[in-house]
């Protein structure tokens, strides 16, 4: 299989899922950080307290209390897998896989403690500084999300987070802060996580969700669309090598059936999920259908002709997204929902599903990479992809996962069909290459990593690495340039 010279291969962490170290060197706290553990059936919690010192927690903080760390509750992320103190040990094992990039996010609370700070925080922009410096020895390229999933709880408690559009200046001010910190360092940036997920968490709630949930998702949406494309302009002025790219969170979905109102449906499912958020951050403008979106919920946007202008100038360099499975969308009764976290839609009748009940669907990426290459003709990376598993420490300390490199080496097959195709398809970065927190359920053992950590649900374990059966096997895909990419029997 030929992938392109200079093709990046690589992994992806993100900040709050790894680094730990929660509240050391002037940290300020996001909201991962009062967010308890989970499991697949129960749902993650956030801590608060009352100013007269009542506490509690539950799905949200209640009007009147803030977000508080709770003597007795154990926060996975506090710790995560302490990459804050383990990173020179971390790089080092993925420049022995052979890693031309390293996806990683920046704690915004670890630059601005609180977000609205004038003057950053000089041991955080250190810390950024030593990891990247570290990369470099072993010419491994950054790739550094902004924000993944981590607005400093302060910006969300005293402003109302991105409801508010004084967000936009907080966020640029810090964008600024680190294109000049890291200018010569950092090359590719990617300025919002998932951007498109605030609307995909409204669908999945099957709708349940009123038209006022809507109204706030697309308001906060749009402030982010005009932060990132304000963020591009800035970063390709202060450095003409920055590549900015959106990062989407790319759920293939299907009609379940040949109904051509299940046809209907499912493209207007893309149309909100997926083209929503692609098309403003590619194409600079809201697409002819965001006016059915909106008035289906009856939604009215602060936009100004400003904001208009900057979507246009701000249009992204890439574009890249998460990859783990496919759904389904019909308008006909089903039975059989998938459960899983983050999965949505009837299962699907072809595929194989996890145990956290994501479908395995390689054509699906496939599919993905077709699709969207054709609609914007922009580089294309993958920056997620991966299978969350439970991994077995054998007796000689060994990890066999041969589940996750058939998984791996199934969709790999994927890119390169795509890439045959015409599709320009530059990077893979594979999610959580070192075992972390996981994002939806809070556990340890939802093991997407490479590299296994010693860490369990519970907050035990030594923090050892060790190195899984797939390291060796994404060694030998890297070393071959995708050629020893063949699918294991399982
Ligand atoms: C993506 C997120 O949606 O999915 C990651 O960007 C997350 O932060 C990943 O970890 C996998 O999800 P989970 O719930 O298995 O960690």
């Amino acid at each position: 299989m030929a992938f392109p010279k200079g093709f990046l291969w690589g992994g992806a962490t993100a900040a709050n899922q790894c680094e730990g170290a929660y509240d050391v060197d002037g940290r300020g706290l996001s909201r991962m950080d009062i967010t308890t553990a989970g499991t697949l059936t129960e749902r993650r919690q956030v801590t608060y307290a009352y100013p007269d010192g009542r506490t509690g927690k539950g799905l949200t903080i209640p009007t009147g209390a803030h977000g508080a760390v709770l003597p007795g509750e154990y926060y996975p992320n506090h710790d995560g897998i302490d990459f804050y103190h383990h990173y020179k040990e971390d790089i080092a094992l993925l420049a022995e896989m052979g890693f031309k990039i390293f996806r990683m996010s920046i704690a915004w609370s670890r630059i601005f403690p609180h977000g609205d700070e004038s003057e950053p925080n000089q041991k955080g922009l250190e810390f950024y500084r030593n990891v990247f410096e570290e990369l470099h020895k072993y010419g491994i390229e950054p790739l550094v999300t902004i924000s993944h999933y981590e607005t400093p709880l302060y910006l969300e408690e005293h402003y109302g987070g991105w409801n508010n559009r004084k967000m936009i200046s907080f966020y640029t001010h810090y964008v600024e802060t680190l294109f000049k910190e890291y200018r010569g360092l950092v090359k590719y940036w990617l300025t919002f996580n998932e951007i498109n997920i605030t609307i995909m968490f409204l669908e999945m709630l099957g709708g349940k969700a009123d038209d006022a949930a809507y109204q706030q998702a697309y308001q906060q949406l749009h402030y982010q669309f005009v932060a990132s494309a304000q963020a591009v302009s800035i970063g390709h002025q202060i450095s003409s090598d920055n590549q900015i790219g959106c990062m989407i969170c790319g759920i293939v979905s299907y009609p379940l059936t040949p109904d051509p109102q299940d046809i209907m449906k499912n493209r207007h499912a893309w149309e909100q999920n997926i083209f929503y958020s692609g098309d403003v951050q590619c194409f600079g403008e809201y697409p002819t259908f965001s006016k059915r979106l909106w008035d289906a919920h009856d939604v009215h946007l602060d936009i100004t002709d400003q904001d208009r202008a900057d979507l246009k100038s701000g249009t992204v360099d890439m574009y890249t997204f998460s990859y783990y499975m496919s759904s389904t969308t019909t308008t006909h009764a089903v039975e059989n929902d998938a459960q899983g976290n983050f999965s949505i839609g009837a299962k699907n009748p072809y595929l194989q599903y996890s145990e956290w009940d994501w479908a395995d669907d390689p054509a699906g990426l496939q599919y993905y990479l077709e699709v969207i290459y054709d609609r914007y003709h922009l580089p294309l990376m993958i920056v997620e992809n991966g299978l969350g598993a439970v991994d077995k420490v054998g007796a000689d300390g060994s990890i066999h996962d041969p589940y996750r490199i058939a998984y791996m080496a199934e969709h790999i097959e994927a890119m390169g069909k795509a890439i045959a195709n015409g599709v320009d398809l530059v990077g893979y970065t594979s999610w959580g290459c070192i075992d972390l927190v996981s994002a939806g359920t809070g556990q340890m053992s939802k093991r997407y990593g490479l590299i296994y950590v010693d860490r369990d649900d519970a907050g035990n374990g030594t923090f050892e690495r060790r190195k899984k059966d797939s390291f060796y096997w994404y060694q030998n895909v890297i070393q071959t340039n995708g050629a020893a990419v063949a699918v294991p029997q399982v």
